[in-house]
């Protein structure tokens, strides 16, 4: 079966909003891919790298950045994401896991205020994933593990997590996402991830050391 970007290896993001859980399923994924015999890489963004790292520091601060400025620093992290890591990796036949990618500028920029229209063109040189998986929980699952953590910063606040979550109910009705239930033990909802990873695999035996 040929891929949406045409390159060897598969591409996986997972989405979800703040504390969905989606930073330990990428994990469990990354694991059983691994075990399976599947050359693989995880990655996440904002990227450790240099832009990645001034969202961090922006978000982490009480600066206000105006919500274009935000979406175009997360999209030129992402330019350098997919043309340093994601298609390299995908050219050499591995599976790329990426926790967030630009279904997270679309639910959580237009969040902010921003057109769709807006979002995705500043995100056109971004390869479409070949599995595209939204955690959903409740927003009472997410709020209370999110208090768990540090300080709350902007884009983890209730008003936008709900408009957030909104959006990617929106983008799974649309077919670009597929919605898991993310509530329960981490283990079961790895099982639910599992079930559309491995069907798709299956579907295209080529993938995976030889
Ligand atoms: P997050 O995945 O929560 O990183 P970490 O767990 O390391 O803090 O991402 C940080 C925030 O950035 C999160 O609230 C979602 C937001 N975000 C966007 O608003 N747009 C994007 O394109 C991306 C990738 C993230």
């Amino acid at each position: 079966m040929a891929s949406y970007h045409g390159l060897k290896g598969l591409l996986i993001t997972i989405e979800g909003i703040d504390g969905c859980g989606k930073t330990t399923q990428a994990k469990l994924l990354y694991r059983r891919m691994l075990n399976s015999g599947y050359e693989t890489i995880l990655t996440h963004e904002p990227t450790d790298g240099r832009i990645g790292t001034l969202i961090e520091r922006l978000l982490k601060s009480n600066e206000k950045v105006a919500a274009k400025l935000l979406a175009l620093l997360f999209a030129a992290d992402r330019y350098e994401h997919v043309e340093n890591v994601i298609l390299p990796a995908l050219k050499s036949g591995k599976v790329v896991i990426c926790d967030r990618y630009y279904h997270s500028s679309i639910a959580y920029q237009t969040s902010m205020g921003l057109g769709e229209d807006y979002v995705r063109c500043i995100n056109d040189f971004a390869p479409k994933p070949d599995v595209a998986i939204m955690i959903r929980v409740s927003s009472q699952t997410s709020t209370s593990r999110i208090m768990k953590r540090r300080r709350v910063q902007y884009t983890e606040q209730k008003m936008i997590q709900e408009k957030v979550q909104q959006k990617y109910d929106e983008l799974c009705k649309r077919g670009e996402l597929i919605a898991i239930d993310g509530e329960g033990k981490r283990g079961e909802v790895h099982e639910r991830i599992w079930a559309i990873v491995s069907e798709e695999l299956s579907k295209r035996q080529s993938y995976g050391v030889a």
